[in-house]
């Protein structure tokens, strides 16, 4: 088991130990898993190209650490808890020694499907146990997988499916959320008619929707687990082969499949879990996030399952059957560490108290928050209404390029503070600089974050195109890796995470680049141009505000095309994506240079209208009069 913190000046203590001497600090901490094979040398690292490697011609198999490790201890011991849409379905409870059995069986299926070493194997599936099976197997056998939240339409679903040549996609015929019902192979028929290189979809069943099943290339999961059974031998892994591909938004149109390997990624992920949360033995871990994101990733798959801990999986949405269910959760099976957004938290927030009526909490010890800054009023509600003023509530800022928690308290050992992500983990130097590069020292600083060493949780790399990776992360400014987020650090040297300071939205937690809304908007034939920005959004924390340019209207005048730009959006993105506002406009505010000034779009969508600075750069500076009346008049 890695080490655990358990006081201040311990953390005070490790931290300086990790900066000072990181190599041998992280080389600790790796001592505690299982190798086939220890590292020649721990780190090698140059930011100038992007290069990063960690426990070197070390070889392992990740899931050797989640079940051999565990078994013979905790064999019995509850893995995976599963609470399923409808309260009144039979929940499932999987101990380690069967999801281990689950996992050598989907890993023989996989294999006897010809998936190889290395070879990309696609999950769009909605949250249900199989899920995290599907994962785990392909890490049994060496596979890469990609999981594609369940969200994304067709289109994404098909990008992504190309970008990483994957052969294989587990999918299901359905989805539940809350009262709805997704059609998940519908969607994944439509995504596989335009990729080539997927030449089998294993189906479970989950939902009884009449699907069609293409002969040749669609085979039930049901089917295949019931041929087969047995062991398999755990694929031996070099540290730096890839563990998955994730896929994620940035300023530009293209998302990104970011590359995590399998060793820094282990260690990083487990040491992190325990000391974050402060998981101990029996406890019970509930994360709301879905697999489809890197906090599913880390921190409900690999993270608590490399710990040995008991991680729940929750297949529907906070507020059905009512806005109570995340608590009743809680309550029906004794959570200790919970951990969710401030978005859902926000969201509950508005539908009042009275859905805590009946509701004990009293399980609880840790609270956590991901995704987005959380404002002072869900930071209290949250401590005083779940916590009952007796739990920490742990703000963790960290990225799905990071791996893991870059900065946050240690449940109940660093002191919080309402809106702070407060002090980095072990290991991570953050630095703050100013737009010319220059590392602001010293306390009462605000700037761009960034990381001036590497940590084992890392990306290493984007899928295919590795100098994008470097341009993305590593050009910006010499020697760090820039995180596009601007941060403030206090008088106290606590850290505040101020929100993205490049192209990129955070909607109800959604990543997104506002040029891929953009995109998906300018595919509509009566769309000239278009320009999107984030604004402050009592809920979603951001929303999406669209200026569009049209030279015509069909019939349905602007609201035809507002609505049919809606479907459209729903289309190449996916239904979280649909811009809130869409206001349209004759022209947009560019500079001579064709540039557009989003910095007067964003005071106009957050509903400032005067003082847009200076302007003299614009080309047509009336055109940000007539914005403003559009505007206005949409409210
Ligand atoms: C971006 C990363 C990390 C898993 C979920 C999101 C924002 C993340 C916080 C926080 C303020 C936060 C940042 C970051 N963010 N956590 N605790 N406080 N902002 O992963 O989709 O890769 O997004 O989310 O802007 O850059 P992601």
């Amino acid at each position: 088991m890695v080490p655990k913190i358990s006081t201040l000046s311990g953390y005070i203590f490790e931290y300086q130990k990790s900066i000072t001497n990181p190599t041998g600090f992280w080389a600790n901490i790796a001592e505690t898993f299982y190798w086939r094979k220890k590292w020649d040398q721990v780190l090698t690292w140059d930011f100038k190209k992007a290069d990063v490697k960690w426990f070197l011609n070390a070889k392992l198999n990740i899931t050797e650490n989640i079940f051999e490790r565990h078994l013979f201890h905790r064999g019995n011991q509850t893995a995976i808890i599963w609470e399923p849409n409808d309260p009144n379905d039979a929940t499932v409870k999987l101990s380690y020694f069967e999801l281990f059995d689950k996992v050598n069986q989907f890993a023989l299926i996989l294999k006897q499907q010809g998936i190889e070493k290395g070879d990309r194997v696609a999950i769009y599936m909605p949250m249900v146990p199989e899920l995290a099976i599907t994962m785990l197997a392909c890490a049994r056998i060496g596979a890469v997988h990609s999981v594609i939240f369940a969200g994304f339409s067709a289109q994404s679903l098909a990008d992504r499916i190309i970008d990483a040549g994957a052969k294989l996609l587990v999918t299901s015929d359905g989805g539940y959320r809350g009262s709805k019902t997704i059609p998940i192979k519908q969607i994944a028929d439509e995504a596989m008619e335009s990729c080539k290189c997927v030449k089998t979809a294993i189906v479970l069943k989950r939902t009884n929707e009449p699907v069609t099943m293409k002969p040749g290339r669609d085979v039930w999961w049901h089917d295949l687990t019931q041929q087969i059974n047995g062991t398999i031998e755990a694929e031996i892994m070099d540290a730096e082969d890839p563990l998955f591909i994730l896929y994620t938004s940035g300023s530009t149109g293209k998302p990104k499949g970011v590359v995590h390997t399998i060793g820094g990624y282990m260690v990083y992920t487990a040491y992190t879990f325990r000391n974050v949360f402060q998981y101990g033995d029996g406890d019970i871990y509930f994360c709301s996030a879905d697999i489809g994101w890197i906090t599913g990733h880390s921190y409900l798959v690999y993270g608590p399952l490399l710990t040995g801990a008991t991680t729940l999986i929750f297949e529907g949405i906070p507020t059905w059957p009512d806005a109570g269910r995340f608590w009743e959760i809680v309550d029906k099976y004794q959570v200790n560490q919970f951990y969710t957004a401030p978005t859902a938290l926000r969201s509950l927030m508005a539908m009042g108290m009275k859905w805590l009526d009946g509701k004990h909490l009293t399980s609880l010890k840790v609270l956590g928050t991901v995704g987005e800054p959380i404002n002072e009023e869900a930071w209290h509600w949250y401590h005083d209404h779940i916590g009952k003023n007796r739990c920490p509530i742990v703000d963790t800022w960290w990225q799905t390029e990071t791996g893991g928690i870059m900065i946050s308290p240690l449940a109940g050992i660093i002191p919080t503070k309402p809106s702070y992500a407060t002090l980095p983990f072990m290991g991570i130097r953050p630095a703050i600089v100013d737009q010319e590069g220059n590392e602001l020292m010293g306390n009462s600083v605000e700037g761009n974050l960034c990381i001036a060493y590497p940590w084992p949780g890392m990306a290493r790399t984007i899928w295919g195109d590795h100098e994008r990776f470097r341009e993305t992360y590593f050009s910006t400014f010499q020697n760090l890796y820039f995180t596009g987020d601007g941060v403030k650090r206090d008088e106290d040297g606590y850290y505040r995470i101020l929100g993205r300071v490049d192209d990129v939205i955070n909607v109800s937690g959604h990543r997104m680049g506002t040029a891929e809304v953009e995109n998906a908007i300018n595919e509509h034939p009566l769309v000239n141009e278009s320009a999107v920005v984030g604004y402050p959004h009592a809920i979603k924390g951001q929303g999406i505000f669209a200026f569009v340019v049209c030279t015509e209207f069909s019939t349905g005048g602007e609201e035809g095309v507002r609505n049919s730009i809606l479907v459209g959006v729903s289309k190449f993105i996916g239904a979280f994506a649909r811009p809130d506002k869409i206001v349209f406009v004759k022209g947009l505010p560019k500079t001579r240079s064709g540039k557009i000034m989003r910095r007067i779009l964003r005071n106009i969508a957050e509903g400032q209208y005067t003082n847009f600075g200076d302007t003299t750069t614009l080309l047509d500076p009336d055109i940000v009069t007539e914005i403003v009346v559009a505007a206005q008049k949409l409210g």
